[in-house]
C-alpha cells in the first residue's frame, strides 16, 4: 500500500485523528489535527532538513535580527538580509541549494489545499518557522511571491501560539485564532494577502517537540 493511502485510511478509520475544519474568512480555514496522522514524518524530515541548512536569525531591511530562527526547503526559499525580502535557489549560509522539499511535505500541503477549496497546489517553497519562548512574528503581508493565485499552507506543530489573522489593511483589527500542534491554517482567493502574524510564544513543554513551535508555510512562490 502507498504511503498516500496509508494516510488516507488513517484520516478515516482511527476517530480521534480525524479533522475539523473552522471557516476564519473568506478563502480562510482552519483544518484542525489535519497534520496529526503524519507528525512523525514530518518531525523527522525537519531534522534532516536542519541538518543541512541550520535555523538562523535572518536580519530584516531594517537591521533588526528576527527573534524567530528560519530555515528553507524547497527550490526556491525566503530571506531577508539588510537588502531585503525575496525568494533565493541557494542558501546564502552555505552557497548550496536548499534541501529538496520531502513528498511527505507536498503531499500534506496539497491535501490540506484542496480541503479548504484550493485544487492543485504545487508549492515550490517551504519556509521553516522556529519560535521558542517569547519569539513572535509581528503583522504582515505575504508578497513576495510572483502569483496570489495559489493560497498560502501554514502547518504548526509543537507547542501552541496565537495566530493573529487582521484584513487587507495594516489596521484592520486581527483576531486570535489559538493554533495546536497538527493544525493547518488555507488562506486564499479573497483573503491571500490578508495581514497575518503570531503573538509573543508561551513557555510549555510539549511531547513531541519540547519548548518550542515549529511551523511550516507553503507556498507557490514563482
Ligand atoms: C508566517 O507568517 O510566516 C508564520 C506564521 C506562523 O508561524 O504560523
Ligand atoms: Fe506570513
Amino acid at each position: 500500500m502507498s504511503a498516500d493511502l496509508l494516510t488516507a485510511d488513517l484520516f478515516e478509520s482511527v476517530p480521534d485523528l480525524r479533522p475539523s475544519r473552522e471557516a476564519m474568512a473568506d478563502g480562510a480555514v482552519l483544518l484542525r489535527g489535519f497534520a496529526r496522522p503524519v507528525e512523525a514524518e514530518l518531525i523527522a524530515a525537519i531534522g534532516e532538513i536542519v541538518a543541512q541548512a541550520p535555523f538562523r536569525h535572518m536580519v530584516t531591511p531594517g537591521g533588526h535580527s528576527m527573534s524567530v530562527a528560519m530555515t528553507n526547503c524547497g527550490s526556491a526559499g525566503w530571506v531577508t538580509d539588510r537588502s531585503g525580502y525575496r525568494y533565493d535557489g541557494v542558501d546564502p549560509e552555505s552557497g548550496a541549494p536548499w534541501p529538496a522539499m520531502p513528498r511527505s511535505f507536498r503531499v500534506l500541503a496539497a491535501r490540506a489545499a484542496a480541503e479548504a477549496g484550493f485544487d492543485g497546489f504545487a508549492p515550490d517553497a517551504c519556509l521553516i518557522n522556529r519560535y521558542h519562548t517569547g519569539a513572535r512574528m509581528s503583522l504582515h503581508q505575504d508578497k513576495d511571491e510572483d502569483d496570489f493565485s495559489a493560497p498560502i499552507v501554514s502547518v504548526s506543530l509543537g507547542l501552541p501560539a496565537v495566530f493573529l489573522f487582521g484584513g487587507l489593511q495594516r489596521s484592520d483589527k486581527p483576531r486570535r485564532f489559538r493554533l495546536e500542534h497538527g493544525d493547518i491554517v488555507v488562506w486564499g482567493g479573497p483573503s491571500r494577502l490578508f495581514f497575518h502574524g503570531i503573538a509573543p510564544l508561551a513557555d510549555g513543554e510539549h511531547a513531541l517537540l519540547g519548548r518550542q513551535r515549529i511551523n511550516l508555510t507553503f507556498r507557490k512562490a514563482r
